[in-house]
């Protein structure tokens, strides 16, 4: 079975990620910045190292000693409106710890998959697929899209898979998605303001994981876009989630993106045409609605 290094494993991807492949026998070794938030820990097909990825010196090692098939590059500073506000760090994190994650997968593994967004888009056209132009508005997805373009520049076999707006239950200490904000407001009888100007396929994380398997799996290279079914504003997720938690609706207050002064723009209208992923991996995601159902936050 193959051998898969995962950076950015404590985070929401990476949670689930290192859950699915150890269920199917893969060895895992799972990278993350400090102390391990997993719950797989116990199996002997799993190691954790301490890795931040802009401190090339200890990835180079590991790396040198584990000698995985493939890597998995997921660790990101994903927090767009920190992204803006701290570009320095940002782009530190971002181009150059994927530059030196790819610099030492090239010398000692066979496949380097890396996760991207679907905001590298304008989201003036919506509904992206692969061969898309890009034109990101926002410096996080400038950040996503300089690493894609180094990726791309690789001599070794790579993958480069965009997802959008993942949502899952949080565990180990993930931050908030979609789904857990909007119930956890609404538990506590907050009211929330939720855009309906803004267009997204929402990712069921799960989903995102066995697109990802398929593609370790049939070495699949070049670029796939793995993201949810169902094409929804972030207004039309909120409802669904009120209704499907039994939740009081009228909290949730339908507005537009301008009510919001945030520092980083968001593109409108996204979603990624998965197409691509269901003809040549088989991936199929769940509906939104039913990918509610296996949600316990
Ligand atoms: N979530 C989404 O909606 C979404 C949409 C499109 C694309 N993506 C992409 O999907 C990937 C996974 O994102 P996610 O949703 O799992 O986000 P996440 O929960 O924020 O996970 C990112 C992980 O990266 C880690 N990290 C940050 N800086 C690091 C560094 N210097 N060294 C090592 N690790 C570092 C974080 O560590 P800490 O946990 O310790 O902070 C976190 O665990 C990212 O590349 C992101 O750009 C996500």
């Amino acid at each position: 079975m193959k051998k898969v290094l995962i950076t950015g494993a404590n985070g929401l991807l990476g949670q689930y990620l290192v859950k699915l492949l150890l269920e199917k026998n893969y060895v895992v070794i799972a990278t993350g910045k400090g102390d391990q938030r997993l719950s797989q820990n116990e199996s002997p097909l799993f190691t954790y190292y301490d890795i931040d990825v802009i401190e090339g010196f200890s990835l180079h090692e590991v790396l040198k000693h584990e000698t995985p098939d493939v890597v998995v590059h997921a660790a990101a500073m994903t927090q767009i409106d920190d992204c803006e506000l701290q570009p320095e760090q940002c782009e530190r994190v971002n181009v150059q710890g994927t530059a030196q994650v790819l610099l030492d997968a090239e010398a000692f593994c066979k496949h380097f998959i890396y996760i991207s967004t679907d905001f590298v888009f304008d989201g003036v056209k919506g509904n992206y697929n692969e061969t898309d132009d890009c034109n990101p508005v926002s410096f996080y997805g400038f950040t996503k899209l300089q690493s894609e373009s180094m990726v791309e520049m690789s001599e070794m076999p790579w993958t480069i898979v965009r997802t959008c707006l993942v949502y899952g239950n949080v565990v180990g200490g993930t931050r908030s998605n979609i789904v857990s904000w909007v119930k956890n407001s609404l538990t506590e009888g907050n009211k929330i303001k939720v855009v309906s100007d803004q267009v997204r396929t929402p990712t069921f994380v799960e989903d995102l994981a066995c697109g990802i398997e398929l593609i370790i799996n049939k070495t699949a290279e070049g670029f796939y876009h793995l993201a949810g079914k169902d094409i929804l504003t972030p207004y039309e997720m909120a409802i669904a989630t009120a209704e499907h938690f039994g939740l009081n609706k009228d909290l949730i207050e339908k507005v537009d993106a301008s009510v919001f002064t945030q520092p980083a723009k968001r593109p409108p209208k996204t979603g990624l045409d998965i197409t691509k992923a269901r003809t040549e991996l088989g991936y199929e995601p769940m509906g939104f609605s039913e990918a509610l159902n296996k949600l316990k936050i």
